[in-house]
């Protein structure tokens, strides 16, 4: 079985990607920051069929990243596919505007991540 871990996937693009993926028979692996929106996401997922396991995972936390690998170690010893998809575009700030944190704010959500 194909597995997959998609960061922030509770909503938007990295929901729809889990959804798809898993109504392909993925396991997906679904990170949230917010175990709330999270588990959310995963129960949504799973009553439709997907295989789903919901990963803790706030990408700019080093100490979340390694949480997140234990977790996905104690469901599979390889992952196939990484969609580090949690980010976000920065709020539409004018680039001629944007200060140094406005730009932190958005390359920050690349994380730490890596497997
Ligand atoms: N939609 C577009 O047209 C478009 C265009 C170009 C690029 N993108 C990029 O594609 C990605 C998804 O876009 P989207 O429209 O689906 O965005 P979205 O609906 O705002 O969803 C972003 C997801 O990333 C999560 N996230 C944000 N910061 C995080 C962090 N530090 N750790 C873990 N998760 C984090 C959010 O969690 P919360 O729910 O907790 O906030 C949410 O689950 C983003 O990286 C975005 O920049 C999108």
């Amino acid at each position: 079985m194909t597995s997959v871990l998609i960061t922030g996937a509770n909503k938007g693009l990295g929901y729809e990607t889990a959804r798809r993926l898993g109504k392909l028979g993925w396991r997906v692996f679904l990170g949230s920051r917010d175990e709330g929106r999270g588990r959310a996401a995963a129960q949504k997922l799973a009553a439709e069929g997907a295989q789903v396991v919901m990963v803790p995972l706030d990408v700019t936390s080093q100490e979340a990243v390694a949480g997140a690998v234990r977790l996905v170690r104690e469901h599979t010893d390889r992952m196939d596919v990484l969609i580090n998809n949690a980010g976000t575009a920065g709020g539409g700030v004018n680039p001629a505007k944007a200060t140094a944190e406005d730009i932190h704010a958005v390359y920050d959500r690349l994380g730490p991540i890596g497997w």
